[in-house]
């Protein structure tokens, strides 16, 4: 038995989610209020049977008891599996000698971390020294609660003295050095206090253990105004949120993080109440940490000053890696970055922002009521850009407007979720006042064939942009096509020869403008022209080719091959023949559609080259129109035969004409 099974085996459901929430028995199953979002009725079900819960209300999540304390205590997989074998005793994989080194010696990070926390507290609170850290603190409004709850610190104003103390206490000097503690000369060799003369602020993991510090600098002459212990094995400054620990409760009961720039920012919003607060570490937002908060909650907000929200506003698509530099950097992602972090993870992250010249910790002590009010008006990453970017440009002009297309269009390319980019393309063509279907061709959803559109390769949703159970998935001529010719793949012989018939060319996956259609479609267009030339019956063609497509496609690809598989019920039961003329109608519309799209994203292009006065570009445009209308004249031509013929058809058949 596996680790995973063994640890299952060893904890009762009833027994650990007990241990949390309340539960009643409701016949076979057990009941209680969710843990996870605020409900008055309970709605959270535990089974017994099938050692899994499961909430019926608002959030909608469920799972196992390793899902539970993942969710409940902010840990991941593996954290979790270790938290819930140490409760039932279960040793995991048996301990290598390296894996047991690492503890120990983490462990002794761990324990010095916490000493050195004791120390400075205790200076803080105590030694006459600390005087000046506790005036600093009086003036900034921080009272002795909130001191107590960080666990504030002072580091003296001497080279030694925390050094002395720990060896003092039993711990080796080199260790001290590896915790970032001490500083150790490159010449001499010998080593002295990091932190000297500031204010320390613990920097806790998510349990509440001390694994660095900050340390603000008191007299304002020296610099940095923050120092920070280095990257040491207990920190990664990347995977840290200072006041997590004392911020998940809070983050999860509100279903919303919000993430602030400063400590103390973290400090003010707790002291005044607002305990879902908690701040990157100086540097720019990364994965890590948001991965760390969407354990609690799916909805950031990201409060920034407005120096940071207009710097944020103005990145043009490079994440800021000044990381290494001590000092203060944007903590923010590119609003593509954010983008695409939102699509990714399925988080909501909006943005608030702070009246000029203010930090959340001005606002917090000066008018603590407007920040709730602040936070409400955060805007979703896309409107806060907009809104930024917009402003930037003129858009009385031709060039303004295209220079703000050019900035906002990679942003929205970064948009999942199809929906919601196409409101945001159509909210950005108002603004610039064309037409949305000509930004559409822009973002390379517009047209297919002879376009100056660049082509993107053929790509792979991946998983996340697989579209969830939750989202509606479309069914439109693409997806009815794609349906059709894998219930019946003969369909696709038969609309072909009509097409070439016709003097149009093929059924093609570039006829498809979803990439998972497109991708599907091509598979089986290899496999259909090789397996099918004759045999075996449409059901089992249909059979035999879908399995094909689950064995050869990306395993993400196989909902969206189901749903449509799903959809064969709703095909008309006739001849491939008729089929492939169904087939055939369908491949028409969607050419000519993307034609006519075509055609009118390159009338903006032409005004727009003209306004700019380039004569050649102009006529380049012209000359893709001229192409496309050629085609939308043969695709007209084409439907005018097929409709006759079918008329003549039904004419003889009416006159009882036999047929030939
Ligand atoms: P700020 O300079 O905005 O900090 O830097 P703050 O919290 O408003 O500081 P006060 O109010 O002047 O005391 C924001 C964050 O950037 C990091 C720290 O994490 C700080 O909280 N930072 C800033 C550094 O790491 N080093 C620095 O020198 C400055
Ligand atoms: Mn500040």
């Amino acid at each position: 038995m596996g680790a995973v099974d063994e640890v299952k085996n060893r904890i009762d459901i009833i027994e650990l989610i007990s241990s949390y929430v309340p539960l009643k028995k409701a016949g076979r199953n057990y009941k209680g209020i969710c843990p996870f979002h605020a409900e008055k009725t309970p709605s959270f079900v535990v089974f017994p049977d099938t050692q899994t819960w499961h909430c019926f209300g608002a959030c909608g999540t469920g799972g196992d008891v390793f899902r539970f304390i993942m969710q409940r205590e902010g840990l991941d997989f593996s954290e979790a599996l270790r938290e819930l074998a140490r409760r039932a005793g279960v040793s995991l994989a048996p301990p290598t000698p390296q894996s047991e080194e690492a503890d120990k010696e983490r462990e002794k990070l761990l324990d010095i971390h916490a000493a050195a926390a004791q120390y400075f507290h205790h200076l803080l609170r105590q030694a006459k020294e600390g005087a000046h850290a506790r005036e600093y603190l009086t003036s900034r409004g921080i009272d002795s609660e909130t001191i107590e709850r960080f666990q504030l610190g002072y580091a003296l104003d001497t080279w030694e003295s925390l050094k002395s103390h720990l060896i003092g206490r039993g711990y080796a000097e080199t260790d001290l050095v590896e915790a970032g503690l001490l500083v150790k000369k490159e010449d001499t060799g010998s080593s002295y206090d990091r932190f000297r003369n500031r204010l320390i602020i613990p920097i806790r993991d998510i349990r509440g253990r001390v694994i660095a510090f900050g340390a603000r600098a008191l007299d304002p002459n020296d610099v940095p105004k923050y120092l920070n212990s280095p990257q040491t094995p207990l920190f990664d400054k990347s995977g840290t949120l200072f006041g997590l620990d004392l911020a998940k409760k809070a983050i999860r009961n509100h279903d919303q993080a919000v993430v602030v720039e400063g400590y103390m920012d973290v400090l003010s919003a707790h002291q005044a109440g607002h305990t879902n607060v908690v701040a990157g570490m100086g540097t720019a937002l990364t994965e890590i940490q948001l991965k760390l908060l969407k354990r609690l909650t799916k909805n950031f907000v990201l409060a920034l000053d407005a120096d940071t929200a207009g710097d944020t506003a103005t990145l043009r698509g490079i994440n800021l890696a000044h990381e290494s530099l001590d000092r203060k950097v944007v903590p923010v992602l590119t609003p593509q970055g954010l983008t695409r972090f939102e699509g990714q993870l399925d988080v909501d992250i909006r943005i608030a922002t702070l009246p000029a010249g203010y930090d959340p910790d001005d606002i917090l002590r000066q008018s603590p009521d407007q920040w709730s009010e602040i936070i409400k008006n955060a805007l979703p990453v896309v409107d806060f850009y907009l809104q930024m970017v917009s402003a930037q440009y003129d858009l009385t002009t031709a060039h303004g407007k295209s220079a703000l297309v050019r900035e906002v269009l990679p942003l929205l390319r970064e948009i999942n979720n199809r929906v919601e980019r196409h409101h945001y393309v159509g909210q950005l063509a108002r603004l610039v006042k064309v037409d949305e279907r000509v930004l559409l061709v822009e973002l390379d959803e517009g047209p297919s064939s002879s376009t100056p559109r660049r082509r993107q390769p053929l790509k792979v949703p991946s998983a996340t942009e697989a579209p969830s159970g939750a989202q509606k998935r479309i069914f439109g001529l693409e997806e009815y096509s794609l349906s059709l010719i894998l219930g019946r793949p003969q369909a696709l012989a038969a609309a072909d020869e009509e097409l070439l018939s016709l003097e149009l060319v093929p059924f093609s996956a570039d006829d498809f403008q979803r990439t998972e259609n497109q991708h599907l479609f091509l598979l089986l267009s290899d496999y259909v022209s090789a397996e099918f030339a004759s045999g075996s019956s449409a059901e089992e063609q249909g059979q035999a080719l879908v399995e094909y497509l689950l064995s050869q496609c990306d395993p993400l690809l196989q909902s969206h091959l189901n749903f449509l598989r799903e959809r064969w019920e709703t095909l008309p039961a006739t001849s491939p023949q008729l089929l492939g003329k169904d087939l055939v109608s369908r491949v028409l519309l969607m050419r000519s559609q993307h034609l006519q799209e075509e055609v009118a994203s390159l009338r903006f292009l032409q005004d727009e080259a003209e306004e700019s006065h380039s004569e050649d570009q102009r006529l380049h445009y012209q000359k893709l129109v001229n192409a496309a209308k050629e085609q939308l004249r043969s695709i007209q031509y084409a439907t005018d035969r097929r409709s006759i013929i079918g008329r003549r058809r039904a004419e003889a058949e009416r006159l009882g004409v036999a047929r030939a």
